[in-house]
């Protein structure tokens, strides 16, 4: 064997450790750059980049014209001795002395990706390749930090994590986007739009929870807000009212991002995001009513009517005022899920809240206070024309200890593509699932 497959492995992340060794790195050919003499293979391991060096009069011949006719995205195991270099991406450079060739991506098919612009249909077609190019690397890197900043952010306030079926027998968030699934002997199930009626039941068995998955909405909308598939963060709280939720709801947001532009600088900065509009989501954000919001944007000249839901527009327009998340609450209790309850003082509102994003991102979190009076949910359940049997078992919450409780959902596409400042969040998951995309 050479001596790339015998020195001692790293990964690129960790170069700095390793100046002045020899060592090998695992990994694919980015980009080569050739110059008479020299060449540089640039190397992708997964966890960085880092250029290599290979100088001809250092090398035997047969393994410098290798190096030099090496195609992109070759598997490759390169040795070497690091060297730290201040002007190279990542600061560290290393000497060539030896490469195992993987595999060798042959010329007469070559690697699809390339450095010229590609039309984004193109590259969803392309998408399990095109996770390896460095914008598409960042942003599932920060979608990592946001889905572990918001696992510790409920681990360490007493949440349990709890998860919920994906199955499910009946509609949370209305009748419309619902997947329907054959199971067996004819009977029909639904793919979850929601964890948060079975939240509900283990709020009452644990106090605070939080479920964690994907959800699935049949919505024909074809926005850069909406996915078929994504995933979404759901806790609940018995003992809790609206103003709890919000509560909680800011601290989690204010959380997610003070972890990103801790631990995800570089991948801002490779994503050009302007990292000052995120240092200003600080506790408290605002604080506006729908009517306030109805009425703001009639100001700003939309068409919205009291009663109406708002659309992505108006989102983006009651956005535009804050330099931080705003939280509408109180919508229309008619134009919202047969769960919420209605405000005692103001029936026809509900304690609902809404988190819009700033910089145009709309709605990142919805949620609230949920009906535990036994007898208006009867009522609301009908009034919706939801099939009692299928919600027998949420009923019986309110009849064995019901107490005032509430929660929300945060969908992390959104979050990220927010926190990435991406034009789409088709980019924040790795397959995305779309009105006319199940593939790859
Ligand atoms: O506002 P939604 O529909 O609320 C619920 O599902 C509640 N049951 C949650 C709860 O209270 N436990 O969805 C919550 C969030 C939205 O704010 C949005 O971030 C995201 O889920 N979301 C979507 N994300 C991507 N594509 C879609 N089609 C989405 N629909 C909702
Ligand atoms: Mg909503």
């Amino acid at each position: 064997m050479n001596s790339a497959a015998t020195s001692s492995r790293i990964a690129i992340a960790q170069a700095g450790d390793h100046v002045g060794e020899i060592v090998a790195v695992s990994g694919w050919l980015y980009n080569l750059r050739k110059s008479g003499k020299i060449v540089f293979p640039i190397l992708r391991d997964g966890t960085g980049v880092m250029q290599c060096v290979a100088v001809k009069s250092q090398l035997p011949e047969a393994l410098f014209e290798t190096i030099k006719e090496l195609t992109q995205e070759s598997s490759i195991v390169v040795s070497g001795k690091v060297r730290a270099e201040p002007r190279a991406p990542g600061g560290y450079e290393m000497d060539v002395e030896a490469v195992e060739v993987v595999q060798r991506v042959p010329e007469a098919d070559p690697y699809p990706i390339t450095p010229k612009e590609h039309g984004i249909d193109f590259l969803m077609d392309h998408r399990h390749l095109w996770l390896r190019s460095r914008r598409q690397h960042a942003v599932l890197r920060v979608r990592h930090e946001v889905i572990k900043a918001i696992r510790d952010y409920f681990d360490s306030n007493g949440f349990t994590l709890i998860d919920t079926p994906i199955f499910t027998p009946a509609a949370c968030e209305g009748t419309t986007t619902l997947f329907e699934v054959d199971y067996f002997d004819g009977e029909k199930v639904y793919l979850t739009q929601s964890g948060q009626l079975y939240n509900e039941a283990t709020a009452m068995a644990f106090g605070k929870v939080y479920t964690f998955g994907p959800t699935f909405r049949a919505e024909k909308s074809k926005t850069r807000r909406h996915l078929t598939e994504f995933w979404m963060v759901e806790p609940e709280m018995a003992y809790a009212t609206l103003e709890d939720v919000k509560r909680v709801a800011e601290e989690l947001v204010v959380f997610v991002v003070s972890r990103v532009l801790e631990n995800r600088r570089s991948e801002m900065e490779t994503l050009e995001r302007d990292i000052s509009k995120l240092e200003s989501v600080k506790a408290p954000f605002p604080r506006i009513t729908y009517d306030e919001a109805v009425a703001s944007l009639q100001r700003k000249g939309s068409e919205i009517q009291w009663g109406g839901d708002f659309g992505g527009t108006d989102e983006t327009l009651l956005g535009e005022d804050y330099d931080r998340p705003v939280m509408v609450d109180r919508y229309p209790t008619a134009i919202k899920a047969f769960y919420m309850q209605p405000d005692p003082e103001r029936p026809e509102v509900a304690l609902g809240v809404d988190v819009l994003a700033p910089e145009g991102y709309g709605e990142i979190i919805g949620g609230g206070q949920r009906i535990h009076d036994l007898n208006l949910l009867l009522r609301r359940i009908e009034e919706h024309g939801l099939p009692k049997e299928a919600f027998d078992w949420y009923i019986d919450l309110r009849k064995y200890g019901s107490v005032p409780h509430g929660g929300f959902g945060m969908g992390v596409e959104r979050c990220v593509a927010w926190i990435c400042g991406l034009e789409h969040v088709r980019e924040t998951i790795a397959f995305p699932r779309m009105l006319y995309r199940t593939r790859p």
